[in-house]
């Protein structure tokens, strides 16, 4: 998220000066390409063929990147929005993206991009986050109103399915509490970002808790995440990536980035272990993991 990402860096500022030795010995991702304009990356999905989507913080729009040959093109804008954020794959290259107060879709199974709206909710907040929980139903992140969201993405019927004062925003600092959220084999992780925090949470397949939400860390900047197939997640951390794998063990993927908003892995067999990041500044890197 671009605006919270910049207060972190802001408010962190003496933590960075202070570890920027350390972080420059890190090796520099690779860099795919710069946006400029619209430049704030704030979501990022890779499709079945190798291209990758990336939606824009500053701009409701989704642009289509080749990573190979390093070029982009716009596929999709949203009308009565300002902001485009999380993005998921719903079906087989149909992908829902949150952008201001709805949910739209991308059919990208023709060759060329068709988008829908699939339903507008006025008393959404601020959504970000977006996850797949089974074919017909998302997930969404309201990062003001310190929900989550489901939606039957053929319907359009939508209901809050968890509300937790974990999800909340903070009374002071960023104004943003539940920002990223991923789910996976049973278990949705997200983020709180007012407070640093990565969590999860069973639920079943109404998106309903069944279980307790557990912390997995509570230090470290955290936006949105990427979940792999033998369930490691990353997430994207400021100026770093932050893996926790399945069984809860943390550590830094090597490969420093700047301003990370969110990262997704690569789908085909060359950049299966590829993770693309998108960051705040406009540039795409991808880091072997
Ligand atoms: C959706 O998932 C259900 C339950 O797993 C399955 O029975 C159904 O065939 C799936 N439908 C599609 C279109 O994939
Ligand atoms: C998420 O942020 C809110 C607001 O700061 C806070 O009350 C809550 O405890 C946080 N959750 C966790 C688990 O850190
Ligand atoms: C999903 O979770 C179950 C236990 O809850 C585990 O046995 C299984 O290996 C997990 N599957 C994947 C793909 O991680």
């Amino acid at each position: 998220m671009r605006l919270s990402a910049l207060f972190v860096e802001v408010l962190s500022l003496a933590t960075s000066l202070a570890s920027a030795a350390a972080i420059d010995k890190r090796q520099a991702a690779t860099k795919v390409y710069t946006f400029s304009s619209p430049k704030s990356a704030e979501g990022i999905a890779a499709r079945s063929n190798g291209q990758l989507l990336v939606s824009f913080f500053e701009k409701a729009e989704v642009w289509s990147l080749d990573p190979v040959t390093q070029k982009a093109a716009k596929i999709a804008s949203f009308t009565d929005a300002t902001c485009a954020a999380g993005i998921t794959e719903i079906a087989p290259d149909v992908f829902a993206v949150v952008a201001g107060q709805g949910i739209w879709k991308i059919d990208l199974t023709s060759g060329t991009a068709k988008t829908t709206l699939i339903k507008k909710v006025p008393e959404s907040e601020m959504w970000n986050g977006l996850t797949t929980l089974n074919n017909d139903t998302i997930l969404i992140g309201d990062a003001l109103k310190g929900a989550i969201f489901r939606m039957n993405v053929n319907t359009g019927d939508y209901s809050i399915a968890i509300q937790d004062p974990t999800l909340v925003k903070s009374s002071s600092g960023i104004p943003m509490g539940i920002d990223g959220l991923r789910y996976f084999n049973g278990t949705v992780y997200f983020t709180n970002i007012s407070k640093n925090t990565l969590l999860k949470v069973p639920v079943d397949q109404t998106g309903k808790a069944t279980g307790a939400i557990t912390t997995i860390w509570s230090t470290t900047q955290a936006d949105d995440l990427a979940i792999g197939p033998d369930g490691s997640a990353y997430v994207a951390a400021g100026s770093k990536i932050q893996k926790v794998t399945a069984d809860g063990k943390i550590s830094t993927v090597p490969g420093s980035v700047s301003s990370s908003t969110s990262c997704t892995l690569g789908r085909t067999d060359t950049d299966k272990n590829t993770l693309y990041v998108a960051s705040s500044n406009g540039q795409i890197s991808s880091i072997k993991v």
